[in-house]
């Protein structure tokens, strides 16, 4: 192969402007998270009646609260009478019902409109047409997922089928049973880089030998570069002399009642569309959810889960918190560092995807697809 055919196999990124254009964005945002099922919340978060967060899902924000008949629901949260926020918080408990703070109409957990001042001298408003707006919500994984369309795609087809599928129709992520595991840490990060650039770094392994000391530890394979995406399969197997998936390769907490000896010692790394990455390993699994703010703002809540007795029992998380802690936080400077550079002329005309990353270049046809007028 000659230099100049070798260049021509290299597939081109998406353009700077992809990672900075406002309007690019807010297309994202209605097509992307305001189109398809996104992981808002963790379902244990709101356990008890009247527990509820906000979060931003694509232009819209969205209330999920815990109704008084156990049931999670999720509204938009404008007020129906002259569209103030209803709720400012982002998270909090109310007793059995969210009053608007401009007028004071009061809705239900549920989100009817159970009270205004003087309607009762206001005939002509018909309390049950001025109920919230409610938004779809379905729960997997011990999370609730909410989707803004109108009429949302089926949850099994594009979320669980297009997992498993990925996986090359494995039911990996079925045996860590994610949905009875227990918070053990949670750490936000605002990041301030676009949201694709984040997805990009996740899904590529090519820096790993660069900026990620200790995970290469823990994972010798990833020093080569490989893309851990194309090993879900079989996944990415602790180094020989590694216990446990913690910063300095201490032994862990054993294995979750489900995994079984071809998991054992593994890591897996699963991205759902569009906005959730889950990395999986024997004693615990760690789910990141990511909501893009602006062009070059996405907030990342992360969640360290554990067997619920590790968590009731008090024990030391930390070993195993620290090390994929670090990992974020080299990740986030890396998108943070090319951030800047994505409106410089240098990167008008975008960059190249080695050959490890071609898996990259089909995240970028699904976008353009989705984007397509
Ligand atoms: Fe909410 Fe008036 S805007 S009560
Ligand atoms: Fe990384």
């Amino acid at each position: 192969m000659t230099t100049t055919d070798q260049e021509s196999s290299l597939i081109s990124t998406l353009p700077g402007h992809y990672y900075t254009d406002p309007e690019l964005f807010a297309l994202e945002q209605d097509r992307i998270f305001g189109a398809m099922w996104f992981c808002a919340v963790r379902a244990a978060d709101l356990a008890a009646a009247g527990q509820f967060r906000t979060v931003q899902v694509g232009r819209e924000s969205v209330l999920i609260a815990r109704g008084r008949d156990g049931a999670l629901r999720a509204f938009l949260n404008i007020c129906r009478h002259r569209g103030a926020r209803l709720c400012v918080a982002d998270a909090g408990q109310v007793k059995r019902s969210f009053q608007c703070p401009y007028h004071a109409w009061t809705y239900g957990t549920d989100g009817k409109l159970i009270a205004a001042p003087n309607l009762t001298s206001m005939p002509d408003v018909d309390r049950t047409r001025y109920g919230l707006i409610p938004v779809a919500l379905r729960e997997w994984l011990g999370y609730a997922w909410v989707c803004l369309a109108d009429e949302p795609p089926s949850f099994e087809d594009t979320v669980i089928e297009a997992v498993s599928g990925r996986l090359g129709g494995d039911d990996v992520i079925g045996g860590y049973g994610v949905d009875g595991l227990a918070l053990g840490r949670r750490i936000s990060y605002d990041v301030r880089a676009n949201w694709k650039l984040i997805i990009e770094n996740f899904m590529e392994c090519y820096h790993c030998a660069t900026i990620h000391p200790e995970l290469t530890e823990v994972l010798p394979e990833f020093a080569d570069g490989y893309a851990a995406q194309y090993y879900v399969g079989h996944g990415a197997e602790f180094g020989s002399d590694v216990e446990g998936f913690t910063v300095d390769g201490s032994g862990g907490f054993g294995r979750l009642d489900g995994v079984g000896d071809e998991h054992d010692r593994r890591y897996y790394a699963i991205t759902i569309r569009p906005q959730v990455f889950l990395n999986l390993v024997p004693d615990h699994v760690i789910v990141h959810r990511m909501f893009p703010l602006a062009a070059d703002r996405t907030l990342v809540e992360c969640d360290w889960l554990y067997a619920p007795e590790v968590v009731e029992q008090g024990r030391d998380v930390s070993r195993s918190v620290e090390l994929f802690h670090r990992v974020n936080q080299q990740d986030f400077d890396a998108c943070e560092r090319c951030q800047p550079a994505m409106s410089s002329r240098a990167y008008a005309g975008g960059g190249v995807l080695v050959p490890s990353e071609h898996h990259i270049g089909e995240f970028h046809e699904w976008l353009r697809a989705e984007l397509e007028p």
